[in-house]
């Protein structure tokens, strides 16, 4: 079985299509199955009545015609020369021969009826000519059949011409089953699209809300689902829409108390630097300033956290190369020890702005933790990779996770007075996802710590 939704759709179809129509065969052989009539008028003399009375209307008639008396399963020739050598018949042959003498009289000696094949159950039948057929599969002869010609008959008249009957068995097997294959085909094929179309119609939606509830999952920012697809699916939509409102509002809300309580600590940390200026003791008093700045930076770094998610920059095409080359030739002019590998232009759709940032910071911990920060970009086809590579001995695995965290940071970097704040690793994550992409961390062996930015790569 499938296991997608529109494999098991078709494949349903096409069990219908095929159930049906190995209903509608079995009917048809049914109703179809003539064998017992046909006998019935061999032996009753039926055929014999049939070429006497064709042979007087032929003699009788101006135009000798023979078309007029076919009909679907007999047919009359009126030919030259005998169809077949009437001297060695079987027994039941000559009777059947005798019995048509006897009918049209002394005026026709050279008369004969000959039985080529008994009637047989139509199911028999076909079974029997489907086993041939597939047997001549892969043959010249898989065009031709057994013959169909049940009973032949043939008279000669006074002119000398011959009149010829043939009983066919209408149908030969497996020819009429290859006739109805071909609607059987259309008709799945017809079925088939109109599925995929309402297949379609119930799973891009579903698909959409699902890459959707992703990307939440991940913490990027995404639109409402437009309603779309049978009823069922757009409740579905409908609820996820509500539940992404809620969660933003939430998220927001929660945003602006972080950036509204930092902000507002500022102002007793204001009046507490006033105070502060009392402070007989020098060395308490500078002790005390210094505390108070860093403080004020943690509120200040906190707000920015806090509120960088509502910061509208608007999303434009722009080479990620250069962007990033003249932003490590900043930072080098800075005094930083940055290198950075010079690559083709890559047309990016994104944030630039907030991508500087994410990537910046990155840099900032390579020099500041790894003595070093080597950049190069590497076109993937999908995606870009961009990788700071430092000096530095890199991170144990099991805590890279946390320092994603903000205010997470290494215990060696708290003791040293580096001045961070654990910020920079949560930022440049949150900005990265809000891109649709991911920052990994690898330890390389004798280097130092691969920081990889991956990002998708859409056409713009
Ligand atoms: N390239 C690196 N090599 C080793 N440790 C690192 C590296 N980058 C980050 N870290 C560790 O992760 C912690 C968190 O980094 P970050 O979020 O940028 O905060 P900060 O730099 O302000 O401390 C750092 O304090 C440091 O311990
Ligand atoms: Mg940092």
């Amino acid at each position: 079985m499938p296991k997608k939704l529109a494999g098991q759709i078709i494949s349903l179809i096409l069990f219908m299509l095929l159930s049906i129509n190995i209903l509608i065969f079995f009917f048809f052989f049914i109703l179809t199955d003539f064998h017992e009539e046909l006998e019935n008028r061999i032996n009753n003399g039926t055929y014999i009545d049939q070429m006497a009375d064709a042979i007087n209307i032929i003699e009788n008639s101006q135009f000798q015609d023979d078309f007029s008396l076919s009909s679907f399963r007999v047919k009359f020739y009126v030919i030259n020369t005998p169809l077949f050598n009437s001297e060695a018949l079987t027994t039941f042959n000559q009777t059947l021969s005798q019995n048509l003498k006897a009918k049209i009289g002394n005026k026709y000696p050279n008369a004969a009826m000959q039985q080529l094949y008994t009637p047989q159950s139509r199911i028999s039948a076909a079974l029997k000519h489907f086993i041939e057929y597939v047997g001549r599969i892969n043959t010249d002869e898989t065009k031709t059949y057994s013959p169909s010609v049940i009973l032949q008959s043939q008279v000669q008249l006074t002119n000398g011409q011959w009149v010829v009957m043939l009983i066919l068995d209408i149908y030969p097997f497996p020819e009429w089953i290859a006739e109805t294959l071909k609607p059987l085909l259309l008709f799945s094929i017809i079925f088939i699209l109109f599925s995929i179309i309402i297949v379609l119609g119930i799973t891009s939606p579903l698909n959409e809300l699902a890459k959707k509830a992703n990307k939440l999952g991940i913490g990027e920012k995404i639109d409402e689902i437009k309603l779309r697809g049978p009823m069922d699916v757009q409740n579905v939509i409908v609820a996820f829409n509500n539940m992404l409102k809620r969660i933003t509002n939430v998220n927001d809300h929660r945003a602006r108390a972080l950036a509204a309580i930092s902000h507002d600590i500022r102002t007793p940390l204001t009046s507490m630097r006033l105070q502060a200026e009392f402070i007989e003791e020098k060395d308490i008093q500078e002790d005390i300033f210094k505390k108070i700045d860093e403080m004020e930076q943690i509120c200040e770094a906190t707000i920015t956290f806090a509120l960088q998610d509502s910061w509208a920059e608007k999303t434009r095409v722009f080479d990620i190369v250069s962007l990033t080359d003249s932003l490590c030739s900043d930072l080098a002019e800075q005094g930083l020890n940055v290198y950075f590998e010079l690559s083709n232009k890559i047309k990016f759709s994104g944030r630039p702005i907030a991508l500087k940032r994410a990537i910046t910071n990155l840099i900032k911990n390579g020099v500041e933790y790894g003595n070093s920060a080597h950049v190069s970009i590497v076109n993937k086809k999908d995606v870009i990779e961009i990788h700071i590579l430092d000096n530095g001995s890199g991170i144990p695995a099991d805590k890279m996770e946390d320092l994603f965290a903000p205010f997470e940071r290494l215990e060696s970097s708290r003791n040293r007075d580096s001045g961070g704040l654990g910020l920079g690793m949560a930022i440049a994550r949150s900005v990265v996802r809000s891109h649709g992409g991911e920052i990994e961390l690898v330890n390389i062996e004798g280097r130092g710590l691969d920081a990889v930015i991956v990002l998708p790569l859409t056409p713009a």
